[in-house]
């Protein structure tokens, strides 16, 4: 089996991506799995990026947890289509000594937020006709939009936070841009729909310039939420699995300042991640059994990191978000909080290489 490892991407999760990759290339490597690694560019462009320059990533980049502006994307450009072969795609690549071509059986995309994570890259891959790890488009693309997703979990009982969202232009025709938030209590949360790794959300506390929280959510997408903010725990379980889906373990991320930014996610100094979180046993089974609702009312297929928020005083859990496509560097939660309980790093690749064919 050859698998294209698809990273990298235009979004803002970028170089988040490209450290993904590099755990997955190993796991996939060390799992005997041929691979061939496609950069995808910040402008979209399709890069073969020789094994040589991963290597150089691998060790140049100091330690995967760092997100880092050398993992970047170089190498000739490629070329994707639909094998002649039913069930695989081929990437060409023209170079100093000709064109090479390489048939892939199964892609692997390791790509976070919009292009990658919400459905674009799914059709794509699709339209090729090539089986593919992950969800597929209506699960990527309800999953990265928070609009969509809150809607998709109300409806299956899933508890979320009160929250409201609202376009660019309802926001300008407002004369006072509290009026759109009316009957949230503060802190609110304002995001932009679709992104990942907490960019473009700002907190708003007491005080705080809500316009301003809404720019810059605008920034990101024409479409801002604005959630009432929990006070409590951060709580993240995984899932993986096909037709009959599992859950993992719990973890905590214990933040300062307040809530799980950017900054804290990928330069924070020391490891904010606790597994399995310390949770008495019926509150772990809850987790778990919402997040296996949280993944069936998306249409999930194959993996998800869904997170929560905990207000341990009032007793509620609440979803925050699910993340069909979760970081997956091998410091990252989603291979901890499997290794908990038993499951490694390469048996989740294994497994979800094994999903795609499903
Ligand atoms: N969006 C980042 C990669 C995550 O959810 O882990
Ligand atoms: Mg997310």
């Amino acid at each position: 089996v050859r698998i294209g490892i698809l990273f990298g991407g235009p979004s803002a999760e970028h170089e988040v991506s490209c450290a993904s990759a590099l755990g997955v290339a190993r796991a996939l490597a060390g799992g005997g799995y041929r691979t061939v690694a496609i950069g995808v560019t910040r402008t979209g462009g399709l890069r073969l990026v020789p094994d040589v320059v991963l290597a150089e990533l691998r060790d140049g980049a100091g330690t995967d947890r760092a997100i880092d502006d050398r993992l970047t994307v170089t190498g000739p450009p490629v070329e994707l289509r639909a094998g002649r072969r039913p069930g695989t795609a081929v990437v060409t690549a023209a170079n100093a000594s000709g064109a090479v071509h390489a048939e892939l059986d199964v892609v692997f995309p390791v790509l976070h937020g919009p292009f990658g994570e919400d459905g674009v890259v799914q059709g794509l891959l699709e339209s090729l006709g090539v089986p593919y790890v992950g969800c597929g488009i209506l699960a990527a693309a309800v999953g990265m939009n928070k609009v969509a997703m809150k809607r998709a979990l109300r409806a299956e009982g899933v508890p979320i936070t009160p929250h409201v969202a609202f376009d660019a232009q309802a926001y300008r025709a407002a004369d006072d841009p509290e009026k759109l938030v009316v009957g949230l209590r503060r802190p609110l949360f304002v995001k932009p729909a679709s992104m990942g790794s907490s960019i473009g959300i700002s907190q708003v506390a007491e005080g705080d310039d809500l316009a301003a929280a809404i720019e810059e959510a605008l920034r990101h997408d024409q479409v801002v939420v604005v959630e009432q903010g929990v006070t409590g725990r951060e709580l993240e379980c995984a899932v993986l699995g096909g037709w009959r889906p599992e859950a993992s373990a719990v973890g905590e991320v214990r933040v300062s300042g307040g809530w799980f930014d950017y900054r804290q996610k990928y330069f924070g100094d020391a490891d904010p991640m606790v597994v399995p979180a310390v949770l008495p046993r019926e509150v772990t089974d809850r987790i778990q059994e919402l997040s296996l609702r949280a993944f069936a009312a998306i249409g999930g297929w194959g993996l998800a990191r869904v997170d929560f928020l905990y207000d341990e005083a009032a007793g509620e859990l609440y979803v925050n978000e699910l993340n069909t496509m979760p970081g997956f560097t091998a410091h990252s939660m989603y291979p901890k909080v499997w290794a908990a309980v038993g499951v490694g790093y390469r048996e989740i690749v294994d497994r979800l290489v094994r999903l795609a064919f499903a």
